[in-house]
């Protein structure tokens, strides 16, 4: 076979290029459906159509580059991740998968080495559900695996989703386009930052992933009374604050003392009216709630539930529970994993089987078709932050990993 390889610097470079679009002093803010999500998409689609990729959106928004395979009538072979990031959020994330899939094919087309499969470079709109509560947006539309109210949901500026879907070329009349049937892939692999501590605190230079954890997404909206600061004595209040203030101690205690599920998080406090001299009227929260069996998930929520009653009796305000989406834990392809493994064992580098604690778009894809994750280090653990950063060597081995799983996938399968 004509020895293909990834060019470690240019990738680098597209990736630096990438991390300044939404770029800010407090890190990136290339949320989806954002200015500069749609930039992003266009530096994307652009490198992709260099790579002799034919670009088109489908209506989920999802931009997909494909190229075709040399063998009539095989399914596509999905590589991708995404390229939306959260508020305040690193360069790494979800960028480097996309830049080493076009990474890898730009390599295919400069050495002429034609797949057997057709291959799809996907970049799924919305993987971090900023803004609205659907995180897995792309990937969810393309699995058929849309949850009720997705389509309805409202940001905090009062923009529904559709609308926000024709800002990045979607059309949320049509989502049902964007649906591939079982079949239409043969496979789906998306390398990934680790985002959590073990390889980088292990030296390893490869993860590949055993399987991705399961996650509840709620919100608690918490009404008391709002009244003057000044004028309202102490056993006189419904703060909504105060009782909100329970609801994050209890999350906490859940995961952490109770021990019912691995993690859970309150990430969104919202007050109103938010003003220095009144009592908190109403608070909005959202809970995150995380864990490889479904079970403790479902655990988790149903006490949630009980404090939830337990605090509107004692302290006279409301609290209604709302949940906006279960993922189930999803185990990656036994097959894939092993081709994973071997093609970081050819490389000299060595790999690790770890879970993923994080979402990702092949949670989505693993409805559809086999899915397989490669992960590489993150420097301290740290994601979701500024400070999340991944050396170029571990990016660059990484691309390796997903080039060669690729090939052999495409060797391999019918
Ligand atoms: C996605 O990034 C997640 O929150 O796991
Ligand atoms: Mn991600
Ligand atoms: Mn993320």
């Amino acid at each position: 076979m004509t020895q293909v390889d990834i060019n470690p610097d240019r990738l680098a470079d597209r990736l630096e290029r990438l991390g300044r679009i939404g770029e800010t002093p407090t890190g990136m803010r290339r949320m989806a459906f954002t200015p500069a999500d749609v930039e992003g998409r266009a530096y994307v689609a652009g490198l992709m159509r260099e790579a002799g990729l034919t670009v088109r959106t489908d209506t989920a928004g999802n931009v997909i580059g494909r190229v075709e395979g040399s063998v009539p009538g095989l399914p596509a072979i999905g590589i991708g991740s995404h390229a939306d990031t959260v508020p305040n959020g690193g360069k790494y994330d979800g960028a480097l998968g996309v830049m080493a899939a076009i990474e890898c094919l730009q390599n295919l087309k400069d050495r002429s080495v034609a797949t057997r499969h057709p291959i799809e470079v996907l970049n799924f709109t919305n993987e971090e559900g900023t803004s609205f509560h659907t995180w897995l947006f792309g990937s969810s539309a393309m699995a058929g695996a849309l949850r009720s109210g997705d389509l309805t949901a409202v940001d905090v500026e009062g923009v529904s989703l559709g609308q926000r879907l024709r800002d990045v070329g979607g059309d949320a009349g049509r989502i049902h386009e964007a649906r591939r049937e079982r079949g239409e892939f043969s496979a789906y692999l998306e390398l990934h930052i680790e985002q959590g501590p073990v390889l980088h605190g292990g030296g390893v230079a490869i993860g590949e992933v055993t399987a991705i954890t399961g996650r509840a997404a709620l919100s608690v909206c918490v009404k008391g009374s709002a009244n003057h600061a000044g004028t309202t004595p102490m056993p006189n209040r419904r703060d909504a604050l105060l009782a909100a203030s329970h609801v994050v101690q209890a999350v906490n205690a859940i995961a952490s003392q109770e021990e019912i599920c691995r993690v859970g998080t309150v990430g969104i406090a919202r007050v109103s009216p938010n003003a220095e001299n009144v009592i908190p009227g109403v608070v909005d929260l959202t809970v995150d709630f995380r864990d490889v069996e479904l079970d403790r998930i479902a655990e988790a929520q149903r006490r949630l539930r009980e404090v939830c009653r337990g605090l509107a009796s004692d302290r006279g305000v409301e609290v209604e529970v709302l949940e906006h989406g279960v993922t189930r834990p999803t185990p990656m392809n036994p097959g894939l994993r092993r081709v994973i493994r071997a093609a970081a064992e050819g490389l000299g580098l060595e790999v690790a089987a770890v879970p993923s604690g994080a979402g990702h778009d092949a949670q989505s894809m693993a409805e559809i078709t086999d899915a397989g994750m490669i992960f590489v280090p993150s420097v301290g653990g740290v994601s979701h932050s500024p400070d999340e950063y991944t050396r170029p060597e571990d990016c660059a081995n990484g691309a390796r990993v997903l080039l060669r799983s690729l090939l052999a996938v495409d060797a391999e399968r019918d």
